[in-house]
């Protein structure tokens, strides 16, 4: 090792030297437990006997000047205005920036959901995700043979007293009315389960929001009026709505409700499968039965409700093709809403 070449290289080093952390490192660096002194330090022990006496010199005096220039160093440091003081924090560092999270983009789209209807007087509540049988089916006047009370259908915990994964939001309502005299106006956010294969459509957990609106002379008018307000809040002012019968055992009359395609206009496209239309929602007049379940008197009250699913309306509001992107926790794909 040549003892002048590396006195040179500390020179060099401390040079580009101007402040104390970094002065302290070239410190380290050479005079260091694990430095290039220590180490030639070291080597002395390795050398023939001749050789030790003259090479021991050598170090002791390349130890001697680096002291010196390292001194000297503190010096300059300490006259342009520095300090060398170990413990002194640098803080022209720049900082370990700490990420910002945000919300799920599930979580905005119900949050946007549940705000418009807030403003419209609806109260937001939620409900169980572990659910009884009656809640979930009987209450809503879903028969004991109707195919999604099957066990292929329902994720069933425990058989007495009957639980299982609530399959629906739906079941808030029979809660929401059990608890509260009408007018009543409600809606529902939460996750659902069902045993689905998963593929881009379709998940074993999803969320839904219910809506329940009950009071003296509600008609179906007033449903329409409310979701027509909705889907334009949502989707914008030209998007037209259009209701299609349906059955659903908990209203009566029932309806499916769809919007022109938001991609094509209702032209016809790939997204809506050529019909113009996308389904987005279940709603209709709450059935008498489901008054009866719940103790409304019997013709003094009518209602509406609704439910509808959130991934299905995200994915047509941003353009997402696969409902499993939502749950991968990839931040490629969070960090863009
Ligand atoms: N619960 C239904 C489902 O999961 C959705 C639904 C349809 C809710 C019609 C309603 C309704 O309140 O009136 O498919």
């Amino acid at each position: 090792m040549d003892i002048n070449l590396i006195q040179t290289q500390v020179e060099n080093d401390l040079n580009t030297v101007s402040s104390a952390s970094e002065l302290e490192s070239v410190r380290v660096k050479y005079l260091g437990r694990k430095g290039v002194l220590a180490e030639l330090t070291g080597l002395i022990g390795t050398l023939p006997a001749e050789e030790r006496g003259l090479f021991g010199k050598q170090v002791n005096s390349l130890k001697n000047k680096l002291l010196e220039f390292f001194q000297e160093k503190e010096k300059t440091l300490k006259t342009q205005g520095g300090t060398v003081d170990k413990n002194r924090q640098d803080i022209g560092l720049p900082g370990i920036a700490q990420e910002l999270g945000s919300s799920h983009p599930i979580i905005q789209v119900i949050d946007e959901i549940c705000g418009i209807f807030n403003r419209m007087g609806f109260s937001i509540v939620e409900g169980p995700e572990i659910e009884t049988e009656y809640n979930n089916f009987t209450g809503l006047n879903i028969p004991l043979d109707h195919p999604s009370r099957d066990a292929f259908d329902t994720f069933y915990l425990k058989n007495y007293p009957k639980l299982l994964l609530r399959s629906h939001t739906s079941p808030v309502q029979v809660r929401a009315m059990k608890a509260y005299k009408p007018p009543l106006a409600i809606v529902v956010p939460g996750r659902v389960y069902r045993p689905d294969a998963v593929d881009a459509s379709h998940l074993f957990m999803f969320h839904q929001i219910e809506g329940v609106l009950v009071d003296e002379n509600i008609s179906f008018a007033d449903l329409k009026g409310i979701l027509g307000l909705f889907i334009k809040s949502v989707f914008g002012e030209d998007i037209k709505m259009r209701f299609r019968p349906h059955f659903f055992p908990f209203t009566e009359p029932s309806a499916e409700v769809d919007i022109s395609c938001i991609i094509c206009k209702g032209k016809g496209c790939s997204v809506c499968g050529r019909k113009g239309w996308l389904e987005i929602l279940g709603s209709g007049m709450v059935h008498p039965n489901v008054f009866k379940q719940v103790g409304y008197k019997p013709g003094k009250y009518t209602g509406f409700a609704f439910g509808m699913g959130v991934e299905r309306i995200a994915m047509l509001k941003y353009g997402i093709n696969d409902i499993r992107l939502f749950f991968e926790n990839d931040l490629r794909f969070l960090k863009q809403f």
